[in-house]
């Protein structure tokens, strides 16, 4: 083990590190909400759009992150007292770890919605909603579910049960494990819908959709939706990377390990471009349906793209809600780290204890969020209720926030010769590319985080 605490693991391979902070950075928002900011927002142009926001600002905070975190050896909060002494720098960490903690209460909420379909898809549920001939009936079935007081509340707290037992594992044990097994599946299933959906009825129409980039529909609004995915989807300013960094030992190349995730991730949001659009087309749905996409219109589509073959599309159902599963677990477990490590390094108390007392807090808060669709609708702020309160705050506030702060640590206050040893790794490898990334950190990424921060806040 090469660092200087004890109770601070590594992770044992690069295939493992590597495959752990992909685990992290794909899920939800990968197969969930990718698709349908692209359906919403021109589907090419958006890709397009997406794919720049990725190597320009997602993949420099990142690695920003990681050099932040291998340096400090330490959980996010430590990690930036460690660098500064500057007061509002020292925060930054603590303010990743809360909003880590925030986005994690209603991240579970929609991650119990994927279970329960894996669930139903299994016990055959939605062949039987297509034997009653009418597509509404799929959208009362998830209204129906989610305002239940009592399934999606008890899904939420399984969930994250799941993830407690494997993060209290530890490190190398848990996290690692867990992520060299579900990944390389997690593709599998992925590959074998691609194909699936390339030979559907919709095929060409849903991937000109998503391919063929319409300059007209980009606007001002959709680059900012566009920088707020890469940063959710890439798992940017959540303290994660952070911490994950901690883990990776001194020969990891943290560029190369950014670009390998940043592929990773983008890829898998492809892909599920590729598995959900010629199937929603196919099926004539609006493909601008938003986040009703895969709980209301996606069980529809599949049932009647294999409408010939029932139990191809009770496979294909199967399949996809348990791939969405395994995605969103594997980022489950990564957010539930970033509070835990931060506990039991700050307050020296056991793994166990630490990652109990996040496990609580986040069924409490969970549970109210699931909640928020059902008993306590009428709880509004702004005509929000909690859940898209909790959605609205971390996505449009925190995150861009979060990044804004770190791009300027990074590029102006950080100590230069930190940052060149970590990204080159002390000297012994070249760390190409290291000059561009600080340029971006310290010159664009402010400005456009700060825009897309304001917008956020309604002032532009
Ligand atoms: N990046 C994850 C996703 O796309 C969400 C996430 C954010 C996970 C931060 C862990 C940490 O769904």
């Amino acid at each position: 083990m090469n660092n200087n605490h004890s109770n601070h693991s590594n992770f044992t391979s690069k295939i493992g590190l590597i495959l752990a902070t992909a685990g992290s950075a794909v899920g939800l928002g990968n197969i969930w909400r990718f698709p349908v900011l692209a359906g919403q927002n021109g589907g090419g142009a958006f890709l397009l759009l997406y794919i720049i926001c990725v190597i320009l600002i997602g993949l420099p905070l990142m690695v920003g992150e990681f050099a932040i975190g291998r340096h400090a050896q330490s959980n996010t909060a430590h990690a930036f007292s460690k660098l500064t002494s500057h007061k509002i720098f020292k925060n930054i960490g603590r303010f990743g770890v809360f909003t880590g903690w925030f986005i994690l209460c209603y991240y579970i909420v929609v991650s119990a919605w994927a279970l329960d379909y894996f669930i139903d898809a299994i016990l055959g549920r939605f062949s039987k909603l297509a034997e009653e001939g009418d597509a509404q009936i799929y959208a009362t079935y998830f209204k129906d579910f989610v305002s239940n007081p009592y399934l999606p509340v008890g899904y939420t707290i399984l969930f994250i049960l799941i993830s407690h037992f494997i993060i209290i594992q530890g490190v190398k044990r848990g996290i690692e494990k867990f992520a060299k097994l579900m990944m390389p599946l997690l593709f599998i299933v992925m590959l074998v819908l691609t194909v699936f959906s390339i030979f559907t009825e919709g095929a060409h129409e849903g991937l000109s959709f998503l391919f063929k980039p319409d300059f007209s529909k980009i606007t001002f609004s959709t680059i900012l939706v566009a920088m707020g995915q890469a940063f959710f989807s890439m798992s940017i300013a959540m303290g994660c990377l952070c911490t994950f960094a901690s883990y990776f030992n001194k020969e990891a190349n943290l560029i190369q390990t950014a670009f390998k995730v940043g592929i990773i991730d983008t890829v898998v949001a492809i892909m599920s471009g590729i598995i959900i659009f010629p199937a929603v087309f196919s099926a004539h749905f609006a493909v601008d349906s938003g986040a009703s996409l895969v709980f209301i219109a996606l069980p529809n589509v599949f049932q009647q793209v294999f409408s010939h073959l029932p139990i191809l599309s009770y496979i294909v159902s199967i399949l996809f809600y348990f791939l969405l599963v395994i995605a969103t677990l594997t980022s489950v477990i990564s957010l539930h780290e970033v509070p835990t490590a931060f506990l039991a390094e700050h307050f020296k108390i056991s793994r166990k204890k630490a990652t109990s007392i996040v496990t609580f807090t986040v069924c409490l808060f969970g549970a109210i969020c699931s909640l928020s669709n059902g008993p306590l609708s009428d709880y509004t702020l702004y005509g929000k209720n909690i859940f898209d309160l909790f959605d609205f705050l971390s996505g449009q506030l925190f995150l861009p926030l979060g990044g804004l702060l770190i791009a300027i640590f990074v590029g102006w206050s950080m100590n230069k010769t930190i940052i060149h040893n970590q990204l080159t790794n002390f000297g012994t490898i070249p760390g190409r590319g290291a000059s561009t990334i600080v340029f971006l950190l310290k010159y664009f990424i402010p400005v456009i985080t700060l825009l897309i921060f304001l917008s956020g806040l309604n002032i532009i």
